[in-house]
């Protein structure tokens, strides 16, 4: 995982990479550094944390900007995400041989047996990390060959896994090394003479290039102030114009704004593609559909539980067989592929490494694809076949929110496409579908004694031995969703559970102290998980029940809308489970926008 960024160039080189950083933080924040090369001297910068961390740690001891900025200087940076050693400053990169430096987003999975070897041939490792022994490695090949193009070479031919790396050396003040294996990476021209850059993805580069390679898997090159060079054609293209920011807009966390919005995005999300008469989805010819016998949806983390919630949906509507699979299961199931499935990928960030490698093994068996994605220009979007964006604008968030809401309105508006391309839809139910989706913006609309509500029940939600989300039908997925965010950002203990599960083993834990969260829609099955739940305040759990319907059994409610469409209360209730574990973990004081251990985007396996 982790971000990289690279620089060559005579602005203010500490600068370019800070910010190029805090634009890749949403990829992981357990350390920070850079290293800049100017005047053949290497300045280096290393802190725990999140880059504001670094930022001081820089600001307080370096002035490259009243040195003399004439001259070119070069810098790699790195933002981390903890795979192999502890989040230390040791551990964090850029990583030190004797005369060169590297960073590295990805897993080097051979690098027990290389650092073996590069111990015995004398080199001394002094992290816990698997990057090291890329720089070490490079170093044992140039001491031999003196020819750094050639050692670097050498050198990714020794990996195995999923990388993307800046290197850089002491005697070379103008270049920068660079491999693509996995992990994302783009290369940019600056918009002065001889300026380049680099970034893991485009937004540290947006206004500061206005041409850009996305590199492709096995491209590797050399970068200086003369020329880019590639070991393979390499197609050139443009950035977007203008970074989008993300602002609080007066909400105390990026989470409680992206909760608020949702109601907007949702609309955007439907906007051209939501008509009097059905859906349309310019993105994608109806032919996709044809000959296909199956669906097949491949997701991780919320992206999946939208994945499962549109698994109903799919069945219901399209009637069409559909199977979900948490991507890094799917990898190495050694799953059975045939041509007459379809394969949707839902990913908030398009770069998630698990699910882009499950596309492009079910690209390479030749199904069709489909990536439910966020974000434009993301790696699935390269690979899939068609793209649907689900146009939820930037989530900060790591907690994701409006990223669920806007892939579940894109998934079911997805499945009434197919029921109207299949013709297995009668037109008034249609027309009935299609009214409940016109409603869904209000029922994400977050009501004030909604929030009040779930700022008072955090009180008493806080200790105890666990909680249980449970559901029925789509509010099973819902409640897995419901169990994720709490233990993201209060880090307490929580599972979604299928409500007439539970018999037949967690009920085992109910007492006082196991809190229930039971999501009980009008529509859908209400006598079913009413007995359910009835189940376990016989066994003395603490019930909150979340329903349009008050329930006599429950110690606490949170009272939901009137709505006459199960997908309607569906949404209603997410709005309160994402209030819910927000303000819990408000009140147990974490860092709601950047939980510990988390990251945005998580592209290692
Ligand atoms: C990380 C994030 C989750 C997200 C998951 C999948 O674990 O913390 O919030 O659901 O990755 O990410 P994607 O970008 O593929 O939706």
């Amino acid at each position: 995982m982790c971000g990289i960024v690279g620089y060559i160039g005579k602005k203010d080189t500490s600068k370019i990479l800070l910010d190029g950083l805090k634009d890749l933080e949403y990829r992981g924040y357990d350390s920070a550094g850079i290293a800049i090369l100017q005047n053949s001297k290497f300045d280096i910068f290393k802190a725990v944390g999140k880059i504001a961390n670094l930022e001081e740690k820089i600001n307080l001891q370096y002035c490259l900007p009243c040195s003399t900025k004439e001259t070119i200087s070069l810098g790699i940076g790195h933002t981390r995400w903890a795979t192999h050693g502890k989040p230390t400053e040791l551990n964090a990169h850029p990583h030190l041989g004797e005369y060169s430096y590297v960073v590295h987003n990805g897993i080097i999975e051979n690098y027990k047996e290389l650092k073996e070897e590069l111990t015995f041939a004398g080199h001394k490792f002094v992290s816990q990390t698997d990057t090291e022994v890329i720089v070490h490695l490079f170093e044992y090949y140039n001491n031999k060959l003196n020819d750094p193009k050639a050692s670097f070479a050498k050198t990714v031919e020794r990996l195995e896994g999923a990388y993307s790396i800046l290197l850089i050396t002491k005697s070379e003040p103008e270049t920068i090394y660079f491999m693509k294996h996995g992990s994302p990476l783009i290369v940019a021209k600056g918009k002065e003479e001889g300026e380049v850059l680099f970034a893991s993805s485009d937004s540290p580069l947006i206004g500061l290039s206005d041409a850009v390679v996305y590199l492709e898997d096995g491209v590797m090159g050399i970068a200086s102030t003369t020329a880019i060079t590639f070991n393979q054609e390499v197609s050139w293209g443009t950035l977007p114009s203008s970074k989008q920011f993300a602002q609080k807009d007066g909400f105390r966390f990026f989470m409680e704004k992206e909760i608020y919005e949702q109601s907007d995005v949702v609309t955007d999300a439907m906007l051209g593609r939501l008509k009097d008469n059905g859906i349309d989805f310019d993105e994608i010819d109806p032919s996709i559909i044809d000959g296909i016998n199956e669906i097949k949806i491949c997701a991780c983390g919320t992206s999946y539980h939208a994945g499962l919630t549109s698994s109903y949906l799919f069945e219901r509507l399209a009637k069409v067989r559909t199977s979900v699979e948490i991507a890094s299961e799917f990898r190495y199931k050694e799953p059975l592929l045939t041509p007459d499935t379809l394969f949707i990928v839902i990913s908030q960030s398009g770069e998630t490494a698990d699910t882009l490698e499950a596309l492009k093994m079910a690209k390479a068996a030749g199904l069709k694809s489909i990536a439910i994605c966020n974000v434009d220009n993301s790696s699935m979007t390269r690979v899939a076949d068609a793209t649907i964006l689900t146009r939820a604008g930037i989530e900060k968030g790591v907690a994701s929110t409006k990223a669920f809401s806007t892939q579940t309105v894109v998934l079911w508006m997805l499945g009434l496409y197919f029921a109207k391309v299949r013709g297995v839809m009668e037109s008034d139910k249609l027309a009935s579908e299609l009214l409940a989706l016109r409603e869904t913006p209000k029922a994400l609309k977050v009501f004030d004694h909604i929030h009040e509500k779930t700022k008072r029940l955090s009180k008493r939600y806080l200790h105890g031995h666990g909680f249980f989300f449970i559901g029925r039908d789509v509010f099973f997925p819902l409640a897995l969703e419901g169990a994720l965010k709490l233990k993201e950002i209060s880090y307490l203990h929580a599972e979604g559970y299928p409500a007439g599960e539970m018999k037949h083993g967690p009920i085992a834990l109910a007492d006082p102290e196991l809190f229930t969260i039971a999501l009980m829609p009008q529509n859908l099955l209400y006598d079913k998980i009413k007995s359910n739940v009835e189940e376990l305040s016989a066994r003395d759990s603490t019930i909150c029940a979340i329903s349009p319907l008050a329930f006599d059994l429950a110690d606490d409610f949170i009272k939901t809308n009137s709505a006459d469409h199960y997908m309607l209360e569906f949404f209603e209730m997410l709005v309160a489970i994402q209030l819910l574990s927000m303000e819990i973990s408000v009140r147990l004081g974490n860092d709601v926008d950047m939980p510990r251990n988390l990251a945005k985007s998580v592209t290692v396996e």
